[in-house]
């Protein structure tokens, strides 16, 4: 019988998978049998995640650039699709925090935040889809957050650039969707990464998480795979610009 969650003939673009949720989408694909490109700022933290893929048996190769940076973006798309082939999936995963309180917020760590989170989406998006456009085929998942739904306080730039984000995985299926390319977010809850470090280690807010989540806990990075894969399966043909919330239940229930 065809395996509909069959990715092993995929091309996937991971941005920001050095670490945290993005790895953990890399190493899930590459379990799965795709091709992984593994992207993150720096060379030296990029190198050794490619090295612990491919000693799990896993397929990857890594190209760091600046996901905000539009010269680069661009040339190493290129460079991918020329060097590794064409890109099937696009995740676009890269994401920072810069955490202040919103009448305090300076200029820059808005600007910052924004352009890490969902401008460097459009930038690369709009580089890969070119391909896809071309192929009539493609998927793109937009990794969002919880925080799409429901503000806390301090991460009013973070908010504003996911809920953007959401906003921008419509516009992408509703304008690529006639040429075959499907784009759809995943919105994870509390999941404990580089990002999350400092709200795990604060007793008040761990109990905070562990109260409100209907699982009662935290997220493991790992938990994310299978809404990964679906989303870039051919299980999901028919799925375009919707969010698939991984959050234990949170948003769920008051
Ligand atoms: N951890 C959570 O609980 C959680 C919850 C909701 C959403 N998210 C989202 O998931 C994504 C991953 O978060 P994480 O927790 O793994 O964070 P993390 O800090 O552990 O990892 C972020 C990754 O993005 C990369 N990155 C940052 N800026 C970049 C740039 N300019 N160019 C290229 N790469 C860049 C980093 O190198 C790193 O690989 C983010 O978009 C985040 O907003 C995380």
């Amino acid at each position: 019988m065809t395996n509909l969650f069959d990715v092993s003939d995929r091309i996937i673009l991971i941005t920001g998978s050095s670490r945290g949720l993005g790895f953990a989408l890399a190493q899930g694909y590459a379990d799965a049998g795709a091709h992984v490109v593994i992207n993150g700022t720096r060379p030296e933290t990029v190198e050794p995640a490619v090295a612990q893929i491919r000693a799990a048996g896993g397929w990857a190769v890594g190209y760091p650039f600046d996901v905000t940076d539009a010269g680069a973006v661009s040339a190493q798309v290129a460079r991918i699709e020329a060097e590794v082939g064409p890109i099937s999936v696009l995740v676009n995963n890269a994401g920072i925090q810069r955490r202040a309180p919103l009448s305090e917020m300076t200029e820059a760590a808005w600007e910052e935040v924004l352009r890490t989170n969902l401008t460097s989406a459009f930038l690369v998006a709009q580089s890969v889809a070119a391909g896809m456009i071309a192929r009539g085929q493609g998927c793109i998942i937009n990794i969002t957050s919880l925080n799409v739904e429901g503000a806390r306080p301090t991460i009013a730039n973070y908010i504003a650039s996911k809920s953007g984000l959401d906003g921008l995985t419509r516009a992408m299926a509703t304008e690529w969707g006639p040429h075959g390319v499907r784009a759809n977010a995943i919105a994870p809850g509390y999941f404990i990464t580089d990002l999350t470090r400092v709200l795990a280690d604060d007793p008040e807010f761990d109990r905070w998480v562990k109260a409100n989540v209907p699982l009662r806990r935290w997220g493991e990075p790992r938990e994310l795979i299978g809404a990964a894969i679906f989303l870039a399966s051919d299980a999901a043909s028919y799925v375009n610009g919707r969010t698939l919330h991984v959050d234990g239940g949170w948003r769920a229930s008051l």
